[in-house]
């Protein structure tokens, strides 16, 4: 994917607040910490255009990213870190509900699991609303660089069955290599031309 532009367009939490929904989108999901910010930085070769961080929950809000005037790229705020205020936890299921069932312009998530851990309740239960809501998945598994290479099939084994998927379901990335990084953008170009 040939990358010609990349501008932050809004961020949002109730769906009036939504950008207009004129543009395909794909969303990317994962527990906090994850990476998922990393991995649109990385995919659109733009290192400081999403926030990144080393404190788990820092992106509490949708954050939609326009690219080359044609997609729109959507950073979920992640799930599952203990320490963020219980008020933000309470709203998280709801918020991100709402956004999967109400988003027209929703072509696909990218749904981003640590290669290092075995999914949680959170991430399957993510999974599950991806289904109920019949949301086309991309299950990537990130960190890749954290594991050896010889070991790495054995992690990406117990992932995939605690998801009840096929390993080749999944794509190994990592940020800090950009291994992946062309897997990806050709199963999200399928998406978005079906
Ligand atoms: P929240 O917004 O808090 O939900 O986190 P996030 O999922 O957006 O994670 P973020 O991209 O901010 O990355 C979290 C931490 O993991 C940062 O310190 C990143 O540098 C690191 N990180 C992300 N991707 C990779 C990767 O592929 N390899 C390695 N080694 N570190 C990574
Ligand atoms: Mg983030």
């Amino acid at each position: 994917m040939h990358i010609k532009s990349a501008e932050f367009l809004k961020s949002a939490v109730h769906p009036e607040h939504y950008p207009e929904e004129s543009l395909p989108e794909i969303a990317f999901a994962g527990r906090s910490n994850v990476g998922k910010s990393s991995m649109i930085n990385c995919l659109l070769g733009r290192r400081g255009l999403v926030r990144t961080s080393s404190t788990p929950g820092r992106t509490q809000l949708l954050n939609f990213f326009t690219v080359n005037d044609a997609f729109q790229l959507v950073d979920l705020p992640g799930y599952g870190f203990a320490k963020v205020p219980l008020a933000v936890k309470r709203s998280w299921g709801p918020m991100i509900r709402t956004y999967l069932e109400k988003r027209r312009s929703l072509r696909c998530v990218v749904l981003i699991l640590d290669i290092r851990r075995v999914p949680s309740e959170e991430d399957l239960q993510f999974l599950d609303w991806l289904e109920e809501y019949e949301i086309p998945t991309i299950p990537v598994v990130t960190k890749a660089d954290k594991v050896t290479r010889g070991r790495r099939r054995d992690h990406l084994k117990k992932i995939a069955e605690a998801c009840a998927l096929p390993v080749e379901a999944f794509t190994l990335f990592s940020a800090t290599s950009r291994e992946g990084r062309e897997e990806i953008w050709g199963r999200v170009a399928e998406a978005l031309n079906p």
